[in-house]
């Protein structure tokens, strides 16, 4: 496994890392604790470091079932968490106001519930769930994140990027104080490359790839007569005739890529590596046969300089979440 540096420090963290929404079991429906467990214990066996996890994902569940495997495994993975927003609000409204959304108690507090689901003193990275650039001067979140430090329960803070607004979080980056974003990029959501990467290149901020298969769709596993368990957020994300035009958009790009890759999700995670700024990668996995295909996916590297460039041509300008 590939590990790369984490921000300005010698920490290293796996290529790729591991999402841990769906474990959590709400939004995402079907994971089967004893099998995401499993899948867990291999990705720790097979070298990943890195779980991202959230206070919502499931309640607590997705982080107890990460702190559990880390206790079970006995070795030191490097956890990140999230705050969620006070008003639950996701992604934070362009009017959203820092005293509804993080007012410093409310951030230590929650910090303090996903040590508890953790079980553990310290969290290595925490990231606030949403974000809004507007907040940047304002003091409560800064107090929390130093106090918090200070305290050694949070080593590093982080923000979760709004969906498909990857610049919005670029101020707060200028204060120091981040030492990660969080964002979505994929073959389809190829903007975070033109502003966002070079700003943290310059700046030592690690990028964190969130959504790397467009929630299912860069998997070529979806199309005009998949269906989702009932309660399944992607009901409603592959709503409508989206699964028809996602299908038509997927196939055009393995035109494309099978002349260098074996499958559609080699191809969408060898795009994302092939990006220098990215630290790491973390797809949701709740199957151990997705876990290895991905294992042996990012072991074969970039794609080639050529492929690279056609893929430009598959950029797709959407937001399914809305
Ligand atoms: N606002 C935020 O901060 C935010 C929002 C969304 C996501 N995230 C984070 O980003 C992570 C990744 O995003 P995501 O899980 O929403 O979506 P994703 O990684 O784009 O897609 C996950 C889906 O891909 C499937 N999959 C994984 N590897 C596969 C393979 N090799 N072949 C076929 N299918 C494969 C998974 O199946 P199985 O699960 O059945 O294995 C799951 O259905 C999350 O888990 C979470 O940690 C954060």
């Amino acid at each position: 496994m590939l590990m790369k540096k984490f921000a300005k420090t010698d920490i290293k963290i796996s290529q790729l890392g591991f999402g841990c929404w769906g474990i959590g079991k709400t939004m995402w429906i079907g994971a089967d604790d004893a099998e995401s467990k499993k899948t867990l214990h291999r990705a720790i066996e097979e070298g990943i470091n890195f779980f991202d996890t959230a206070l919502v994902y499931g309640n607590g569940h997705s982080e107890t079932l990460v702190g559990e495997a880390e206790k079970e495994s006995g070795k030191k993975l490097f956890i990140a968490s999230k705050v969620p927003p006070k008003n639950m609000i996701w992604p934070a409204p362009d009017n959203a106001k820092l005293k509804e959304t993080f007012p410093k108690n409310y951030i230590i507090k929650r910090t303090e519930q996903s040590l508890r689901n953790l079980n553990r003193d310290y969290i290595d990275l925490m990231q606030f769930h949403v974000w809004n650039d507007k907040w940047t001067h304002e003091d409560d979140w800064k107090e929390a994140v130093l106090k918090l430090k200070k305290d050694g329960k949070v080593k590093f803070w982080g923000i979760s990027i709004n969906d498909h607004q990857p610049e919005n979080g670029i101020e707060a980056g200028k204060t120091g104080l981040i030492d990660s974003y969080q964002v979505i990029f994929n073959i389809f959501d190829q903007k975070p490359a033109e502003q966002l990467f070079p700003f943290c290149k310059k700046n030592n901020i690690s990028i964190i790839i969130r959504v790397p298969f467009d929630e299912g769709a860069l998997t070529g596993n979806i199309g005009p007569g998949t269906d989702f368990p009932m309660g399944d957020f992607r009901n409603n994300y592959f709503r409508g005739n989206r699964k028809t035009e996602v299908k038509l958009r997927v196939d055009n790009i393995w035109n494309d890529v099978k002349k260098e890759t074996g499958s559609m999700s080699e191809a969408a995670l060898r795009y994302i590596i092939s990006f220098d700024a990215v630290t790491s990668v973390i797809p949701g996995m709740r199957k151990e046969k997705n876990l290895l295909a991905n294992i042996a996916s990012i072991s074969k590297g970039p794609l080639s300089s050529e492929l690279l460039k056609e893929m430009k041509t598959h950029k797709w300008n959407k937001n399914f979440y809305e």
